[in-house]
């Protein structure tokens, strides 16, 4: 019995949209469970959303939901995203499920039975006013080691040093701006260190593992590894550690069981118990997709847990790079950062999944995305040599052979077919080892071996000489309809769709790998319609650049308290209410306003600003004022009658969905250019509204700053 084989992708985060980058991935593993199901492999293709952490409970905490209810609507969303990409997951679980519950308390009672956990006091940045643990990205403050500003609390970005986050000078919280302070708590850790030597003889023994990831790792080992702190302090969304009150497994202990509790998902509810997870996670094949950020976890911690508790460890870990767009990291504030559903409301996901195949190797180089290139890539491959030669042949045979195959001679066509044959092969082994950028290639030039067959033999004209020469035309055009039928077979992973239209013009039924061949005779196809369409400039267009304006989160505030900054003759601090919660801003006004002038003001801030702090004094986010610089004159925008908490728009230009938002730099923000004209704050001639209510400046002239 060949053994059954489980495919993973990494799990997203619940706490966001899919994006163009996560698609990479999801397209590549998508790509590979089609081919291995096609070769006849019993493969499931398991994933799951990733519900657990901080980020999520802090996000549903602002929304004032449940972190259940937050996720439950991403779920679905995700879930709709990845079908509208034909992605075709056999089980789609959560990492917040019983079967997750039970794996992850699974694991860690057999690691405890080996003596791999254990438990130490550990101290930690506390933070009084939000009652709560910082985690890293909570805290911020200057590098203890090169004194740069505003670092996170676990590696800065200037110097790379790594600390933990009480050793951040001068920290404060990220969500307050407050003063944290330290506090203690017992927590349990895994034992990696003692995982060294079985880690390093199972990585020399795999000869799969990419050779470039191997060595980052073998070089960790080498390093010595740390013991790893599983646990996280209420409140907390996640699994309670068992036996523990407010103690939490760290997100990273469960999510990736979250594969194991997926195929369960499948064993369980969707097969009805006709499959068993062993089958898969003891006497199975076990293949993971990831992206290149996320190494250490899947090279590391998981088949340190794995191998621990009596699972088998992964034949494969396909690590690929990271998706820029016009050769840069996707951003927000310059446009460039695309959500899954950005581009299905403009392009056919055919496009995309051609693409990325065209372009994912097993190498964890980034994968640039340039949308003129996949308007040409596109028109110029996929459409005009596969899909058109498709179109041609299938047409041509329509109108004049009333839509009949013959047969051709086998002898004649001998070569061709030995050299596809050739290729059919070339093209199997790239698909195994997950060269699709070789397989694309590959079928390109059968593509092309058709269309040459076809224009050379020119049926077209054998049909204006005589019965003995229609006859040769028709069997050139049975001869390229066999070439299409073999197309659709390789597209079919990378383009099902696209195939699925093929075979269903052809006239025959679901094809596998084996159908591969010639046998194609004799029979009747069906109407030819155009398989897939060029590539527009104009839907390009749509997708080239978002305005700058939809990055920012402007929302109406109302002014608590006002008073002055004490080591500064410009700067007033604020408390301030935006709806969600209470913060402090610092604002340059001290020579234009009265501190009391400011209180009981509804005023217009950046929410999604960094926080900064401005000589001691934490600013979380940055209020709006007009200002005429000649006659030195600086007035508020105000939304008087406004609620706290409102978003500022403009209009036909789409602001960020809640769970879209991220931090900008002030930078990003310099680039937007708000004016004030005749009292009214506009931008690109719009005028700026909270609600209904236009955003007023007692000023008549003048920019937003
Ligand atoms: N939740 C974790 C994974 C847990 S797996 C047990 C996570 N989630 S993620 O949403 O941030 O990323 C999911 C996958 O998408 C990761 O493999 C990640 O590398 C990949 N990508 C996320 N952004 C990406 C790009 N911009 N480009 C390419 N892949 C990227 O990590
Ligand atoms: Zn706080």
């Amino acid at each position: 019995m060949p053994k059954k084989i489980v495919i993973t992708a990494a799990l997203p985060y619940a706490n966001g949209p899919i994006h163009m980058g996560h698609m990479v991935e999801y397209i590549e593993t998508d790509i590979f469970a089609r081919f291995m199901k096609l070769i006849g492999e019993h493969a499931i293709f398991c994933c799951a959303d990733d519900t657990h952490g901080t980020p999520i409970e802090i996000a549903a905490m602002k929304k004032g939901v449940l972190p259940e209810e937050l996720i439950s609507v991403m779920h679905k969303e995700h879930l709709r995203d990845f079908m509208d990409f034909q992605i075709r997951f056999d089980s789609y679980h959560s990492t917040n499920s019983k079967e997750n519950k039970f794996f992850s308390d699974f694991i860690f009672n057999e690691l405890d039975k080996k003596k791999l956990i254990y438990q130490k006091e550990v101290e930690l940045t506390y933070c009084e006013r939000c009652r709560r643990f910082l985690p890293d990205r909570y805290v911020k403050g200057k590098c203890p080691k090169c004194g740069a500003d505003d670092q996170y609390g676990d590696v800065c970005e200037r110097c790379n040093a790594a600390y933990s986050t009480v050793d951040l000078v001068e920290p404060f919280c990220a969500i307050c701006g407050g003063t944290p302070a330290k506090r203690k708590s017992t927590h349990y850790f895994f034992k990696l260190s003692q995982c060294a030597d079985q880690l390093k003889s199972w990585l020399d023994k795999n000869k799969n593992l990419q050779q470039e990831v191997k060595n980052y790792v073998l070089n960790w080992i080498k390093e010595g590894l740390k013991d790893w702190d599983i646990t996280r302090d209420g409140p907390y969304f996640g699994f309670n550690i068992p036996g523990e009150k407010d103690k939490y497994y760290y997100v990273w202990l469960d999510a990736p069981v979250g594969y194991i509790a997926s195929t369960e998902n499948y064993c369980r509810n969707i097969m009805k118990g006709k499959e068993r997870y062993e089958e898969y996670w003891k006497e199975g094949r076990i293949f993971h997709f990831m992206g290149k950020d996320i190494i250490y976890f899947h090279f590391l911690f998981w088949p340190a847990m794995l191998m621990n508790s009596g699972f088998a460890l992964p034949e494969d870990i396909i690590v690929h790079g990271y998706l820029t767009v016009n050769g840069e990291k996707m951003s927000k504030s310059r446009g460039t950062f695309f959500t899954a559903r950005d581009y299905l409301n403009v392009l056919d996901p055919q496009y995309l999944r051609f693409y990325y195949a065209a372009n994912l190797s097993k190498t964890m180089s980034d994968i640039n995305l340039d949308f003129n290139d996949l308007k040409n890539r596109t028109n110029n491959e996929l459409v005009a040599d596969l899909g058109n030669f498709a179109y041609r042949v299938l047409s041509f045979i329509n109108k004049n052979f009333d839509s009949k195959l013959s047969d051709f001679d086998e002898k004649e066509a001998k070569p061709i077919m030995d050299d596809l044959k050739g290729k059919f092969e070339a093209i199997k082994n790239a698909y195994l080892r997950c060269n699709f950028r070789e397989a694309v290639k590959l079928i390109l030039e059968v593509g092309s071996i058709g269309n040459k067959h076809f224009q050379e033999n020119k049926p077209w004209e054998m049909m204006k000489a005589g019965k003995e020469s229609e006859k040769k035309a028709m069997q050139v055009s049975t001869f390229c309809a066999n070439i299409a039928k073999n197309i659709s077979i390789l597209m079919k992973p990378i383009l099902p769709q696209f195939s699925a239209e093929l075979e269903k013009q052809l006239g025959i039924g679901e094809q596998i790998w084996e159908d591969l061949g010639f046998g194609l005779k004799d029979c009747r196809i069906n109407e030819a319609k155009i398989l897939i369409r060029k590539i527009e400039q104009e839907d390009i267009d749509k997708l080239s650049v978002k305005d700058a304006f939809s990055m920012l989160d402007l929302r109406v505030a109302k002014v608590l308290e006002a008073k002055e900054h004490p080591n500064s003759d410009k700067l007033l601090i604020l408390q301030i209410d935006v709806g969600s919660d209470r913060r402090q801003l610092v604002a340059g006004l001290k020579q234009h306003y009265k501190p009391e002038e400011l209180v009981g003001k509804k005023i217009v801030i950046i929410k999604n600003l960094k926080p900064a702090k401005l000589r001691g004094e934490v600013s979380a986010g940055m209020l709006l004022a007009g200002g005429d610089e000649k006659a030195d004159i600086h007035r508020i925008l105000e939304a008087k009658d406004a609620k706290p908490g409102t978003r500022v728009a403009v209009d036909g230009i789409s602001s960020l969905p809640d769970e879209g938002i991220t931090e900008i730099r002030l930078e990003d923000f310099l680039n937007v250019k708000i004016e004030v004209n005749e009292g009214k704050a506009v931008y690109k001639g719009q005028a700026l509204k909270a609600g209904k209510d236009d955003i007023t400046c007692a000023l008549d002239r003048g920019n937003v700053r």
